[in-house]
């Protein structure tokens, strides 16, 4: 078993990851307090699969499940509709302080029920059991918690830390085939931004990681938390700028899932084409080389996700950002890779954008 450590303070946790570790959550749990209640949040799907390890092993707390309807690569339940139907089951379950919510599943489940957690009496505590790439290696450490608007993603949320989070990377592999590309996007992030010896160990492994077998899964995942735990302790709140570098690829990316109406390219493939974006946007303004956006394109194409996008998206998505809020005195701030394993945010100019659509 593998432990990370989130050095927050009193808020400070740990991150557990061991193959196998479903099984024990029960054990494991009673480490991290004495709690009287459980609610299980997880969504249709992952109950379906992993409900019944996660029953028998949480048994002696009887806990209560909610499942949300599976968002299958949508935002799904991810609304203030399903908080508020969160607290009345906590109510109904006679949650209060000194019970637990357990969120089982992706991104998602993660970003609901921490919501629910942070605002259900002033905050109870839960911890995540991430089962999705993304949720393992990103959403489940750091405690961003947050529900959409009809007017966009994420735009009610808060910071809360979970009291611990268990990984269990044998989860991943009843993951479909598009949602472990969606990870590896955010994987090879890491690499780029703060691990040159993950982006090698993906280059020369990449084989073993995508067939998800144990030794190589748990490297890696180990290696991404291990780095968004220290982003994370040293800028919890994204206050002095460092939290951002996890946003690698993401500036464009946005813009360009906003486009589509989040209907078209899905989040990893959008960070695919804005990571090699920034490093387009990078070399050309001296800071980079060439090797530099051949390695990661290398690396996108074998994971599956796209690489090349159409000059007048490119355009599109530019215009967007200038009206986002993102733009400082008409400079757009961007992360921009230096090298692999090194990353800077700095400003660019509409123009330096412009010759880079041409
Ligand atoms: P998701 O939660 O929608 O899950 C994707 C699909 O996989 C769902 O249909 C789910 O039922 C299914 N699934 C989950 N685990 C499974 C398993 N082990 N086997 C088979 N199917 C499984 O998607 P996601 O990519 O995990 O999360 C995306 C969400 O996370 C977005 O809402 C995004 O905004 C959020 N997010 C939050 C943070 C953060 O820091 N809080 C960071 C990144 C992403
Ligand atoms: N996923 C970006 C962050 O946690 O800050």
């Amino acid at each position: 078993m593998k432990t990370i450590r989130v050095r927050l303070g009193t808020r400070s946790y740990d991150i557990l990851i061991a193959s196998g570790l479903l099984k024990e959550l029960g054990r494991l749990l009673s480490n991290y307090g004495n709690f009287t209640k459980i609610l299980i949040v997880t969504d249709k799907d992952v109950e379906k699969l992993y409900g019944p390890i996660v029953a028998e092993t949480l048994a002696p707390y009887k806990p209560k499940v909610i499942a949300l309807e599976s968002a299958s690569g949508g935002e799904g339940q991810k609304n203030l509709a399903t908080v508020e139907s969160l607290y009345h089951h906590l109510l109904g379950h006679g949650m209060d302080r000194r019970g637990l919510i357990v969120a089982l599943g992706g991104g998602v489940v993660g970003d609901v029920a921490g919501y629910a957690a942070a605002t259900f009496m002033r905050g109870v505590p839960y911890v995540q059991v991430p089962t999705t790439l993304v949720a393992q290696v990103d959403s489940s450490i750091g405690g961003k918690t947050a529900v959409n608007l009809p007017e966009g993603k994420n735009l009610v949320g808060c910071f809360y830390q979970p009291r611990a989070v268990f990984i269990d990377p044998d989860t991943l592999r009843t993951l479909p085939a598009g949602e472990v590309t969606e990870g590896m996007a955010e994987v090879i992030k890491y690499g780029v931004i703060r691990d040159p010896s993950l982006f090698r160990f993906l280059e020369e492994h990449l084989t073993g990681v995508l067939r998800l077998e144990p030794w190589h899964t748990e490297r890696v995942i180990t290696s991404c938390c291990k780095i968004k735990a220290w982003v994370v302790s040293k800028d919890e709140r994204e206050e002095t700028g460092l939290r951002s570098i996890l946003n690698y690829g993401h500036t464009f990316g946005h813009a360009l899932e906003a486009l589509g109406g989040y209907k078209g390219y899905r989040h990893g493939q959008a960070v695919a084409m804005g990571m090699l974006l920034a490093t387009r946007i990078a070399i050309k303004m001296g800071l980079a080389g060439d090797d530099l956006l051949g390695r990661q394109r290398d690396l996108l194409l074998r994971v599956g996700a796209p690489v090349d996008c159409k000059a007048e998206e490119v355009k599109q998505a530019f215009e967007l950002l200038y009206r986002d809020k993102k733009v400082v005195g008409g400079r757009l701030r961007f992360v921009l890779p230096l090298r692999i394993g090194k990353v800077v945010l700095k400003e660019v100019s509409s123009e330096l954008l412009t010759q880079e659509v041409l």
